[in-house]
């Protein structure tokens, strides 16, 4: 049996913020993740950071090489009937700006930065029980089944994790919301076709333009969640997302290259109510899904940790429970505000499934006030770039 002051289940990036924050605290904590570095390095995720994320993971020192490699966006482009409206974020939104940088790009600095420090990550490191009364994590690593003490435990072990399974039925209110869509999304290599974002709402359903780097694109398309991925070879991919990001425009091309990577995702919303249960905290999508439309969930993770890291620290410098005690409070005022945003962008851009023609006139109506009037325009502004953080 080990012991320490903080059991932390994931190394995604709230659990790996959160060991970052409590070892600026001088607080030990062990990091546990079931998978490999290798899968948790590549696995491709979303890729747009909030301004207050980017300030704070700077403040902490764990941005050197985002600064050095992300690429600054100030607006995004709304495209529906076939035009392209630019709603300016960063004068709405009082100069904050959009950061682009893979998830898997800033896993692997929070890997590095979490290794220099000396303490413990450890991988293919599978949680199989969390128990919250007396804090115990037991973990099967290199086949021998170990048990972690500790006094807190931060699950930050994603959706699909143990950490909130184990919470007794009846405990939390789960909120839930599943949607008739999924996205497909591809990584191509090739140069974007646009120095922006492209949200585009179509007849034949949603498309998204975005990207990682001057060289590589990443775009995403409307399916149905049973989507079958082998019915989509590659060029039946360019030929939709063709169609759906045409615009009226003569001097308008998309650029295709070769597809590296593509996988389909299903669209859910999802909040559990208390983020807590005795010591146990959940934290990131342990606690909380959000839709994609919008890009929120590693920021609404780092919200979550930098809430948990200063409960923590209270905890360990005054004997305070109170700020443990707020922490689920305090995280759901802004976990609702961005599903709130999260479920808006969603239902604005999406064909409903049976392309219901009252929705259609709705859908259109929004778009077309969101890019018209200064008001609406700069409430989509201030939630997309993010409210500050808490
Ligand atoms: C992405 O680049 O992966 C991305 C961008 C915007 C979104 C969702 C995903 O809303």
């Amino acid at each position: 049996m080990t012991r320490t002051q903080v059991a932390i289940v994931g190394a995604g990036p709230a659990g790996l913020v959160l060991a970052h924050l409590l070892h600026l605290r001088g607080i030990d904590s062990v990091v546990l993740e079931r998978h490999t570095r290798e899968h948790v390095e590549r696995r491709i995720l979303a890729g747009v950071l909030e301004h207050g994320t980017v300030e704070l993971l700077t403040a902490v020192g764990l941005a050197d090489r985002l600064h050095r490699e992300r690429m600054v966006h100030h607006g995004i482009e709304l495209l529906f009937e076939g035009v392209g409206h630019r709603i300016p974020l960063t004068e709405l939104a009082g100069g904050r700006e959009l950061t682009i940088y893979g998830q898997h790009e800033l896993v692997k600095d929070l890997i590095a930065a979490r290794l220099a420090t000396g303490r413990p990550l450890l991988f293919s490191a599978e949680a199989s029980a969390v128990s919250s009364d007396e804090p115990t994590v037991t973990f099967t690593h290199n086949g021998q089944t170990q048990e972690l003490r500790c006094d807190i435990i931060a699950g930050c072990d994603g959706y699909h994790g143990v950490s909130r399974q184990s919470i007794p039925d009846g405990a939390l209110t789960v909120y839930e919301r599943e949607y008739p869509h999924a996205w497909l999304g591809v990584l191509a290599q090739t140069k974007p076709s646009s120095d922006e974002l492209i949200y585009a709402y179509h007849d034949r359903g949603f498309a998204l333009h975005s990207m990682r780097s001057p060289e590589i694109t990443r775009l995403y398309l409307q399916v149905r969640p049973d989507e079958p991925l082998d019915e989509w070879p590659d060029e039946r991919i360019w030929g939709e997302l063709r169609t759906r990001l045409d615009r009226a425009d003569p001097g308008w091309r998309l650029h295709d290259g070769p597809i590296l990577e593509k996988s389909v995702a299903a669209m859910r919303s999802f909040v559990v109510d208390p983020m807590r249960h005795g010591r146990l905290f959940l934290a990131g999508d342990a606690a909380h899904i959000v839709p994609p439309t919008g890009a929120k969930g590693l920021n609404l993770a780092v919200a979550d940790v930098k809430v948990l890291a200063e409960a923590i620290q209270a905890f360990y410098e005054g004997g305070r429970e109170d700020l443990l005690d707020a922490y689920s409070a305090t995280c759901l005022g802004r976990v609702w505000r961005v599903q709130h945003f999260s479920w808006w962008m969603t239902s604005m851009l999406h064909r409903t499934d049976d392309g219901d023609p009252f929705t259609r006139q709705l859908q259109l109506s929004q778009l077309r006030y969101v890019t018209s009037s200064t008001a609406a325009a700069t409430s989509l502004a201030e939630n997309y770039v993010g409210l500050p953080l808490p």
